[in-house]
């Protein structure tokens, strides 16, 4: 019998689970000989919080099935580094992001942001941490070249910052209580969340050797996926509930955060998830079945309920 999403996604989440652990030095500790210092060891305990509590790991899945649609069915080392090193980036964005400076937040995961349960100091330089071990990991990938390598950091960088996730943030920041059009919003929401889940998706093309016209075809699903994820993450934050969602909701509402349903109503949010989902799919039409991970994991960006 074959295998269901369902079951596919809890394997697969369970091995990145484990990947992360590893390569967080979670098990082999780097910290063995500075434990016994007690600020080393809170700000250990810090990153383990914020990256080992059940993200649903949607970027380190899209490095794997990227690399599955251009026909590496193998989950070599330096996909599980890569993958491991997008979700670190990533953990680190959601620990910043629920700063006081920024979305203030109490919950995350389903449980108290990292400066909630430690402090802002620790919660600061844990995000710190993690986005320097994240481009560490790409430089220790074992097999791919080293010009390989120099790519996949200079992807992640693009993705992480200014042109990308940092640049984004600070675009959604200045938008606090202004007007804004669509095309500003469509703008902050690609660099803000896109950026890096489109970055997730050319990674994994980009180690499984795709060509220029698969990484292309990646690019274009990635794009419209990662709009995708953030106009689905706006409209969760009405509809959804707390529990659900792991992090407090109505909180876009109560910053006064321009949003996809702000703007468009809720109506037009959804009509413009499902033009973004067909466009992701469409971008899929010269893989045939080795893309249907990547068709998959659309599906469920746009269903999710959390
Ligand atoms: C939340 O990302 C932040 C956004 C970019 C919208 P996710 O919804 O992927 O969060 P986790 O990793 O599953 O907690
Ligand atoms: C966050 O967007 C994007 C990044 C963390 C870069 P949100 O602020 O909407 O994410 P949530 O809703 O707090 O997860
Ligand atoms: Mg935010
Ligand atoms: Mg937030
Ligand atoms: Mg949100």
């Amino acid at each position: 019998m074959s295998e269901s999403f369902a079951e596919l996604l809890h394997r697969s989440t369970t091995d990145i689970d484990q990947d992360l652990r590893r390569h967080l030095g979670a098990t082999d500790s780097p910290f063995a000989e500075v434990d016994s210092s007690h600020y080393l060891s809170r700000l250990r305990q810090a990153l383990q919080y914020s990256v080992l509590n059940g993200g649903k790991r949607i970027r380190p899945l899209l490095v794997h099935a990227a690399a599955a649609a251009v026909g590496t069915t193998e989950r070599s080392e330096d996909l599980a580094m890569a993958a491991s090193a997008v979700e670190m980036l990533h953990s680190y964005s959601l620990i910043h992001d629920d700063l006081p400076a920024m979305d203030d937040d109490d919950l995350r995961r389903g449980q108290p942001t990292c400066h909630r349960a430690f402090d802002e100091a620790t919660a600061i330089l844990a995000g710190d941490a993690l986005h320097s071990r994240a481009f560490e990991l790409l430089t220790e990938l074992p097999t791919c070249s080293a010009t390989t390598a120099l790519k996949l950091v200079a992807l992640l960088a693009t993705a992480a910052g200014p042109r990308g996730m940092v640049g984004g943030q600070a675009i959604d920041l200045a938008s606090v209580g202004q007007h804004i059009d669509e095309i500003q919003l469509e703008t902050l929401h690609r660099l803000k969340t896109g950026a890096l889940i489109r970055a997730s998706v050319a990674l994994g093309g980009t180690i499984a050797g795709a060509s220029a016209a698969q990484l292309r075809d990646l690019d274009h699903y990635g794009e419209a996926i990662g709009l995708a994820f953030q106009v689905q993450d706006d409209i969760l934050d009405i509809e959804a509930d707390t529990a659900t969602l792991g992090k407090t909701q109505g909180q876009d509402r109560a910053l006064n955060k321009p949003t996809y349903p702000s703007i468009l109503g809720m109506d037009g949010a959804k009509a413009k998830l499902l033009a973004l989902h067909r466009q992701a799919d469409d971008a899929l039409a010269g893989f045939g079945r080795d893309a249907q991970l990547l068709r998959q994991l659309s599906d469920f960006i746009v269903a999710r309920g959390h």
